[in-house]
């Protein structure tokens, strides 16, 4: 595990304009000082990531949240203090510390508080906000161990911190406080009902057309293999389907799907928690097998089971290029 002393290493590298790896509970994050412009913008060179998409500003605790957000409305503080920490970011109205570099020039800021102690032990050790996108190349799929870290950015890091799996396995759930009515701008591994039950209301989707929320583009998240996707029921057809005309086909799904026996699976439980902490990792190692295409089942449509089936469906959606 970590020890002290690489802990006090990145603490250092931040407070210097170092970009490190930092585990969370959802993904691994690319972290810089969140009041470094420059390492700020380091972060998306080494993502490819174009600088007009925001990034996601992790501070320490609930009490950080007045030096970034010069409104705290009512409901804000009820969600922070029912799930931070936890994979919940809330986007209020900035401060002017929260700089152009790092909101892409919007009026708002989004804030969360993960729910990792190796984030959280450097987070306190700097006190202050750590700027951080998921760990992989723009839109590739999100890493979820260091390991993966690794592979995609190797070098181009300062620092890689191991923090073992991620446990909730898909990025935060980013609820939008700024103004009227919340809604959801990315379903993520908070469920709609936790945050509903604490607001007391419904609280609609919302994918915004004016705000650049890169994990909403269509085609995101995706591995390099074609990917389709199918309700448990159907799986078993669509693979003999695609094996008839002569493709080289893979399973994200259960062990109770009855495949035929040459037939590869990754094993991606039905049960929508599950389901999403190991979902980026078998992407991953189904997509390393030179499959031309994977079926995808979908697990049910409630709790993480919608964020799940989002990141699929982004997944599958038409590529550029
Ligand atoms: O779980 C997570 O949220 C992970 C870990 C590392 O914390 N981070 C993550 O970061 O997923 P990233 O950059 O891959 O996605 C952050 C999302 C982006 O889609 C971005 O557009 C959106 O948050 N975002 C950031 N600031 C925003 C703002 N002011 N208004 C609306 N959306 C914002
Ligand atoms: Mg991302």
């Amino acid at each position: 595990m970590l020890t002290p002393d690489l802990l006090d290493r990145a603490v250092e590298l931040l407070r210097h304009g170092g970009v490190i790896a930092l585990p969370t509970e959802t993904v691994y994050g690319l972290a810089a000082n969140a009041e470094d412009e420059l390492a700020v913008r380091r972060v998306f060179a080494i993502k490819g990531r174009p600088a007009n998409h925001p990034l996601i500003v992790h501070i320490p605790d609930e009490e950080y949240l007045p030096e970034w957000a010069r409104e705290v409305p009512h409901e804000a503080r009820a969600l922070a203090r029912a799930f931070w920490p936890g994979p919940l970011t809330l986007v209020l109205r900035r401060t002017s510390k929260a700089t152009d570099a790092v909101t892409g020039g919007q009026d708002t800021v989004a804030l969360r508080v993960p729910g990792h102690s190796v984030a959280m032990e450097v987070l306190e050790r700097l006190g202050g906000g750590v700027a951080a996108p998921s760990a992989n190349r723009f839109g590739r799929v999100s890493p979820t161990t260091a390991e993966h870290v690794q592979r995609d950015l190797g070098s181009d890091v300062d620092l890689v911190l191991d923090g073992g799996p991620s446990t909730v396995g898909v990025e935060s759930t980013i609820v939008d406080l700024s103004s009227g009515a919340p809604a959801i701008l990315r379903p993520g591994g908070l469920a709609t009902e936790d945050i509903e039950r604490v607001l007391g209301r419904a609280v609609p989707v919302r994918t915004s057309t004016t705000v650049r929320v890169s994990g909403s583009l269509e085609s995101h998240y995706a591995p390099r293999a074609g990917v389709v996707l199918a309700e448990p029921h159907e799986a078993v057809q669509r693979v003999e389907a695609l094996r008839a005309q002569g493709l080289r086909v893979g399973v994200l799904g259960p062990a109770s799907l009855s495949l035929p026996t040459d037939v590869q699976r990754f094993d991606v439980p039905g049960e929508p928690a599950q389901a999403a902490r190991v979902l980026y990792a078998r992407l991953r190692e189904a997509d390393e097998q030179g499959h031309d295409v994977l079926v995808a089942c979908l697990p049910a449509a409630s709790g993480l089971g919608i964020a799940v089936r989002d990141r699929l469906s982004r997944a599958a959606a038409p590529r550029e290029g």
